[in-house]
């Protein structure tokens, strides 16, 4: 069985996509029979899409708070739970998922870099903190107002917004000697782009995931596999 070995001086930076959580029963969004198949991204996840019909963007978020919420972590979620606990502050996890598996299978260091679905924040950005929020909404009259006045929306990071977090991410890249990327096709920046930057600064670079992704050539290493199968076993800690 194949083995990533991390040294008594590595440092780890994980990058997870929606792969990780396939195995969970949430629906990834590129594969045949992925999100984006059934729904066309203008309609759902843009700027544009929200001005013109916050509740059919609110129809979908709610439709996808339900799926995630009655999910449960795999045993890929679980392995880098554990990982984290052998590193330590050594380890760092970097999400593109909205969903909370991560931290329900025990990971703490880690951030969301497109949001949460169980958060909603001020379609105005007024400066409130995103809030919790659960609610399936099945109507937009259901839909809370800011403090301000303003709607709220759903605490993610459309096409054509800035991903969250980003200064940290940067620094965590900059200082890791091992990138792993998990179930993510690669074709979504600046998070397609993460692999790259770690290997201009010396990085060694490993791909998980069932096929090889759209940007393979930055990989020095690639694990066939899905997370859920190929995770628990992979890592061998030396020190
Ligand atoms: N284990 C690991 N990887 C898997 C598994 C599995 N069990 N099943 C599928 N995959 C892989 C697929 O091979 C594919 O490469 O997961 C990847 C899913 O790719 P996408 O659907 O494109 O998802 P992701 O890369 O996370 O999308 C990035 O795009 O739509 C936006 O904001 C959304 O965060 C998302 C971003």
């Amino acid at each position: 069985m194949q083995k990533v070995s991390i040294l008594a001086n590595d440092r780890v930076f994980v990058l997870t996509g929606a792969g990780v959580s396939a195995e969970s029963g949430i629906q990834t969004f590129r594969d045949s029979d992925g999100l984006w198949a059934g729904y066309r991204i203008e309609d759902v996840c843009t700027p544009d899409a929200w001005e013109a019909s916050p509740a059919r963007v609110w129809d979908f978020y709610s439709a996808r708070r339900e799926a995630a919420f009655k999910a449960e972590p795999n045993p890929g979620h679980f392995a880098l739970a554990e990982l984290e606990q052998w590193l330590g502050e050594r380890f760092f996890l970097c999400t593109q998922n909205v969903d909370d598996l991560h931290e329900r299978a025990g990971s703490e260091r880690l951030v969301h870099m497109h949001g949460e679905l169980a958060m909603a924040r001020c379609e105005d950005d007024c400066g409130q903190p995103p809030v919790s929020d659960r609610t399936i909404y099945k109507s937009l009259t259901a839909v809370g107002r800011c403090s301000c006045g303003a709607r709220m929306r759903p605490h993610i990071v459309f096409f054509g917004e800035m991903p969250l977090e980003m200064g940290k991410i940067q620094r965590e890249i900059d200082r890791s000697t091992l990138m792993m990327v998990i179930g993510t096709s690669g074709s979504v920046y600046p998070a397609a782009n993460f692999v790259r930057w770690a290997r201009q600064k010396g990085a060694r670079t490993v791909y998980i995931g069932p096929e090889a992704p759209q940007n393979a050539e930055s990989f020095s290493e690639i694990v066939l596999g899905k997370a859920g199968q190929v995770l628990p076993g992979l890592f061998q800690v030396e020190g």
